[in-house]
């Protein structure tokens, strides 16, 4: 375990599991149709990586970046497209897959975005989810787990670009941040 980790909230096995399980939904409900996987950057990554090689749908894949300002450990509710999908997303199911929901800003702003595009459905994969944290109110379609509301890093989530390489989630020690 990383020295600046206090606890291993999720091991790979148990991420495995809670992917498995979010896939055989998506499959299920997708059977038949062709899904756009819009791969939300940086953080999601790793899930949906490992979410989309268990997809059995017919799958195209984009990229999104869309970061809040600042480096700390809150989101701000600002945000900002860095990096917009190439696909024309008219007519089309369209998935977006997130590592996690914290406050709802950037999911919310985002669905509507891909519904202003015409968009026939757009559903949401989210990892993780912080409950106690949620400022706007977002449907969540396929979710991993809910977590307590703690700094966690790893499988892609980082805390100033660091440990998101960890293939467990761990806890961060609070002297690592405060
Ligand atoms: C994180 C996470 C979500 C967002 C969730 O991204 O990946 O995109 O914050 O927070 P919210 O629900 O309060 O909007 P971040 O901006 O840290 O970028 P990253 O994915 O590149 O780490």
């Amino acid at each position: 375990m990383h020295n600046d980790i206090k606890e291993i909230l999720f091991t790979k096995q148990e991420i495995d599991l809670m992917v498995h399980r979010i896939a055989s939904q998506i499959n299920e409900e997708f059977e038949g149709e062709e899904l756009i996987a819009v791969v939300i950057l940086k953080g999601s990554m790793m899930f949906a990586a490992d979410l989309v090689r268990c997809l059995t749908v017919n799958v195209k894949l984009d990229f999104l970046q869309a970061s809040s300002y600042g480096s700390g450990t809150q989101s701000s509710g600002v945000i900002n497209i860095k990096k917009d999908i190439d696909s024309d997303i008219s007519g089309k199911n369209v998935l977006l897959i997130e590592d996690i929901i914290d406050s709802g800003n950037t999911l919310s702003l985002l669905k509507k975005e891909m519904q202003s595009r015409g968009a026939k459905t757009v559903k949401i994969a989210s990892l993780l989810s912080k409950p106690d944290r949620r400022v706007v109110n977002v449907e969540v379609e396929y979710i991993g787990t809910e977590i307590p509301d703690e700094f966690v890093v790893g499988y892609g989530l980082d805390m100033d670009e660091k440990y998101r390489q960890m293939d467990y989630i761990g806890i961060l020690k609070p002297e690592v941040y405060m």
